[in-house]
């Protein structure tokens, strides 16, 4: 069947590309209070050795005494965005790493997403700032942020070359953006068994752990329909970015996406 520029993938299905994100908004409203837990089913633990990963290349300045860079004659805080950033899985880790030099904002458009990242930073004295917005539009200056990060949140974007402009207004020259993205395993075997895996356990976990394994049943199958990673690191290189490049993680389970703003 012809693509209809009008229409998006929502799972295996194609929708009005006006509809997408409140579908996307109800996946997200109904998983919110078990999506760490859950995370942490899925991937066995694996998600977060995926984002230390982000982290170390991100590599926010270190308090003294600690290897890795430091920035500490620095006036200026290194200010990280996390786009989609949810419950702050990625903002967490990103401030563990950093030292006090280190400012981070995350942006995502779901606020029950959100609710539970601000009690978790109010729980943990976290210093972290948590916005509502659409990363297709972000409230946000131009050049404002050192890095600009997104973990497992691009997929879910209606308009994804509308977010790659966005993320690179933002990022100052010279900057770096990052993202996270599930991928195409290309080990033979392993394949298949990350195909059964998908379509038969996570959404039942779903099912056993929020009663929602539609959501889960969404969220398998937009893996599915995310572009190859070559393919998408060309929609990064159309934003503007240069140096681009990508690094497979487990196999190409992930992949781990990069450019910077020159
Ligand atoms: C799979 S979660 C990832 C959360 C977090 N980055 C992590 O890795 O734990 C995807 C997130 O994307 C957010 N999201 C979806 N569409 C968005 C949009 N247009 N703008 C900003 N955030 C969006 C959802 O609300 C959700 O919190």
């Amino acid at each position: 069947m012809p693509r209809n520029a009008s229409d998006a993938d929502f799972g295996f299905r194609r929708v009005p590309l006006s509809d997408k994100q409140a579908l996307v908004d109800d996946v997200f409203h109904s998983v919110a209070r078990r999506y760490d837990l859950m995370n942490d089913l899925m991937s066995g633990g694996l998600h977060r050795a995926w984002k230390d990963a982000l982290v170390t290349a991100v590599n926010p300045p270190r308090p003294k005494g600690r290897p890795g860079r430091l920035d500490e004659k620095s006036p200026q805080p290194f200010a990280v965005l996390d786009l989609a950033g949810g419950t702050g899985d990625v903002a967490f880790r990103l401030a563990d790493r950093g030292g006090p030099g280190t400012r981070i904002t995350v942006a995502d458009i779901n606020p029950d997403m959100l609710q539970v990242g601000r009690e978790r930073a109010a729980k943990a004295g976290r210093d972290i700032v948590f916005i509502e917005a659409n990363a297709e539009s972000l409230p946000l200056p131009d050049r404002a942020f050192d890095a600009v990060t997104i973990a497992f949140g691009i997929r879910n974007v209606p308009r994804i070359d509308l977010a790659l402009a966005e993320a690179y207004r933002v990022l100052k020259i010279g900057g770096r953006f990052l993202c996270l993205e599930f991928s195409s395993v290309d080990v033979p075997g392993l394949d298949r068994l990350y195909e059964l895996y998908s379509f038969n356990v996570i959404p039942a976990v779903g099912r056993a752990v929020t009663g929602d394994a539609e959501a889960y049943r969404y969220l398998v199958e937009s893996i599915r329909k995310f572009p190859k990673p070559a393919v998408f690191a060309d929609m990064i290189r159309a934003a503007g970015f240069r140096r681009v490049s990508y690094t497979p993680l487990t196999g190409g389970v992930v992949a781990l996406h990069s450019g910077w703003r020159l």
